[in-house]
């Protein structure tokens, strides 16, 4: 056995019988260096997210060598700031938590060796935690009393899941979308309507100037049974929608399209996630929680608490501050993975796709 790992075995064993477990968490699968504390998996006791986006603005997306790039240099200054703005040293904490898939492979690796780094200078243990968990486990930090089971909705730049969460380690994968994820569909017509990145929350502040009914974008796919969504033909629609009036020589209202746009994904997002819900038995069946970057966007709040009230469901969504990529998030998964007695060793790779029950078996 080496030093490292006799180091952690001993502090796992300390662990059991401590009531204040402090987990140093680092978050660079995407365009966000971020670094937390959380004490216990719920309370936050800092949360330092460094956005990229002004790096990518004149791409229009995210450059993945940027990105990487970023997070090299921004990494020591954000686990300094996480650490100084806890007031708390190394020698406090009892893990050392990272995102390790899926994301961006190079951006993944940043993070990935930085807290490896971290845990084995430290003698901490070291766990790897799956975005998409994190994202849903953003509403245990909103909401500490929120237990497994529940049926959640994740929306985001590259997911669109409805999910049932069985328990703390178990997901059970009901839908997911066809094509592209709600919130590219989100940055993609942002883009066509001349919106700079990132899109989302762009065409949000567009829509509030519009009018949700003024167009309709007909999706006969997500108006069937089951829990899949199919985003690509609705955007479609919307960007043919803008040509034909250009070859006419119409004039559109920008703002009434992206309220259309938004009304109908909303719509699609809202009316499949509280079906898939009420298509649940027991706990699952009564709870519903939205998780992921597309979460912050207030009209598919509001219509998900609306028609999960009306349904005489318990609705959950994350603070603002933790729907899109954060750190926090991440150390609330790593703690009841770190509690059910599992870490990972030091080979642990970036996972550019890495589906959350994999995860969940260990890889
Ligand atoms: N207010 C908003 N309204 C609509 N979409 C939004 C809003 N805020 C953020 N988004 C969208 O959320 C996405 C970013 O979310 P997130 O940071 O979770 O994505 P990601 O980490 O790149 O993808 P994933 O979590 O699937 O790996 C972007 O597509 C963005 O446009
Ligand atoms: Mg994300």
């Amino acid at each position: 056995m080496t030093q490292y790992q006799h180091a952690t075995q001993k502090k796992m064993e300390e662990l059991r019988k401590k009531s204040c477990v402090r987990i140093l968490a680092i978050e660079t699968s995407c365009d966000e260096t971020a670094a937390a504390i959380i004490e216990n998996g719920r309370k936050v006791l800092s949360n330092v997210v460094h956005t990229q986006i002004p790096l990518h603005v004149p791409y229009g997306g995210v450059v993945p060598e940027i990105a990487s790039r970023s997070h090299v240099q921004k990494i020591g200054a954000v686990v300094r700031r996480a650490l100084d703005e806890a007031g708390l040293a190394l020698s406090d904490l009892d893990a050392v938590a990272v995102t390790s898939g899926p994301g961006l492979v190079g951006a993944l690796l940043v993070g990935l060796n930085y807290a490896k780094g971290l845990a084995y200078a430290a003698g901490l243990p070291f766990l790897g935690v799956h975005h998409i968990a994190a994202h849903i486990a953003a509403n245990y930090l909103s909401y500490p009393e929120l237990k497994p089971p529940f049926t959640c909705l994740v929306a985001s730049g590259g997911h669109s899941h409805i999910i049932v969460v069985e328990d703390d380690s178990t997901y059970r994968l009901l839908g997911r979308t066809r094509d592209d994820a709600a919130g590219e569909a989100f940055d993609k017509v942002a883009r066509a309507l001349g919106l700079p990145y990132p899109g989302g929350p762009n065409l949000e502040r567009l829509a509030l100037e519009g009018d949700p009914k003024k167009y309709r974008f007909h999706s006969a796919f997500n108006e069937g049974e089951g829990f899949d969504f199919s985003f690509s033909g609705i955007k479609t629609a919307v960007v043919n929608r803008m040509h034909n009036a250009a070859q006419a020589g119409e004039e559109l209202n920008r703002a009434d399209l992206a309220a259309s746009f938004q009304h109908t994904i909303v719509s699609i997002l809202a009316d499949k996630a509280v079906r898939a819900a009420k298509a649940q038995t027991g706990d699952a069946g009564k709870r519903l929680a939205l998780a992921g970057g597309v979460s912050a966007n207030r009209a598919l709040r509001e219509a998900m608490e609306s028609r999960a009230k009306k349904a005489g469901i318990e609705f959950f969504c994350p603070d603002f501050a933790y729907c899109t990529d954060n750190a926090a998030m991440v150390g609330s998964a790593a703690y009841d993975k770190l509690m059910r007695g599992q870490t990972d060793d030091l080979s642990l790779n970036a996972v550019p796709y890495l589906a959350i029950d994999e995860w969940m078996r260990g890889a």
